[in-house]
């Protein structure tokens, strides 16, 4: 004790410690921690993922415990429960009823997703309807657009053609917005894809139905559970022609600068949590635009694995990941961890 005394007293009397400033008064006592907190989280803040399928009932995502494919009625069921915790708006992907080379259903009226908008919408006039936007769920392929066979030589076998998909992808929003869509989000990476879908649903008359751009999309392992969920994995090649190289973070600046002028309403950075440098810099090359980041399935389900383990406490775990994509720059967050996590915030 005496040694302690002694070298407490000379750190104070021989160092230049200046103890006028104490970051740690702040953190004394959890009203003042709670006062000068500069990030707050919110069910208003989330965006629900919704998979709808074809049938009854509902059932369990293997590599992503918690999330289902879900019936229209079961999505519905879904999105009230959503509401009720102050969740605001889901986003509808969809498991088409048959695969083909163009993925027909992607825009039939009938198709899966357009029957959940329509249903949602009946049921739930207030809840924000957003709709992905690709074709990967649609094609037998797994591609997310028309693929080479042989009509473009100077281009390799099987690459994702451009400007042919954009033709399906405007359809494919036109026919979002006719079925009650509030917002339709582009997710694949097609070059022109903002500014295609918006003169598509200009002419239609959706000039008021706003673009949330998938606008940095990576290339990323991450997205391993998504395919599960929607049965969409690429059945040849991968995705690098189109997604992001995810050493890059100058080109998402100028991905998003092609997004503003076509014409997006919102951006997006995807995925979350190796990417939250991009999120920053997109917030500050853009501080005008509403900035989402999609949390992706690959990050839900490593959460999920390490808590069923008990090797993480997930509800702390989550609520401190979604502060730090808030933190980074988000708006909003696409999360599949959005029910959960309002829950908690709830009984805070
Ligand atoms: C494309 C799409 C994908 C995801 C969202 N939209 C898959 C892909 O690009 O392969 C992934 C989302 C996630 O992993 O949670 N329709």
């Amino acid at each position: 004790m005496a040694l302690l005394d002694l070298i407490h007293q000379n750190v104070l009397r021989t160092s230049n410690i200046n103890l006028t400033h104490r970051a740690r008064r702040l953190r004394t006592t959890p009203a003042l921690r709670a006062l000068v907190r500069e990030t707050g989280l919110n069910a208003r803040d989330f965006i629900h993922p919704l998979f709808v399928r074809h049938g009854e009932g509902r059932n369990e995502i293997r590599s992503m415990p918690g999330i289902f494919q879900l019936s229209v009625e079961e999505a519905v069921f879904e999105a009230r429960s959503a509401a009720e915790l102050g969740i605001r708006a889901v986003m509808l992907f969809g498991i088409p009823a048959e695969k083909d080379p163009i993925g027909l259903e992607n825009f039939s009226h009938d198709g899966i997703v357009q029957q959940a908008i329509r249903a949602i919408k009946r049921e739930l006039p207030e809840m924000v309807v957003m709709t992905d936007v690709c074709m990967c769920e649609y094609t037998d392929h797994g591609h997310c657009g028309l693929i080479n066979t042989g009509s473009h030589p100077n281009l390799p076998e099987g690459y994702v053609l451009n400007d042919e998909t954009l033709d399906i992808l405007a359809r494919v929003a036109v026919s979002h917005a006719e079925a009650g869509a509030d917002v339709v989000a582009p997710s694949g990476m097609i070059d022109g894809m903002v500014g295609a879908v918006r003169s598509a649903l200009d002419i239609s008359g959706f000039e008021h139905t706003p673009i949330l751009s998938y606008s940095v999309k990576y290339a990323s392992a991450f997205y391993g559970p998504f395919r599960d969920a929607a049965q969409s994995p690429p059945q040849f090649g991968d995705r690098k022609t189109h997604q992001m190289d995810p050493a890059n973070v100058r080109e998402a600046l100028r991905e998003v600068a092609l997004d503003v002028a076509e014409g997006a309403d919102m951006l997006m950075v995807k995925p979350a949590l190796a990417y939250l440098d991009v999120l920053y810099r997109v917030r500050q090359a853009h501080p005008e635009m509403p900035l989402v980041a999609y949390n992706v399935s690959g990050e839900y389900a490593m959460v999920k694995a390490a808590a069923a383990n008990g090797w993480l406490d997930e509800q702390k775990v989550v609520l401190e990941t979604l502060t730090g994509i808030k933190r980074a720059g988000a708006d909003l967050i696409i999360t599949y961890h959005a029910m959960d996590a309002a829950r908690w915030l709830a009984a805070q």
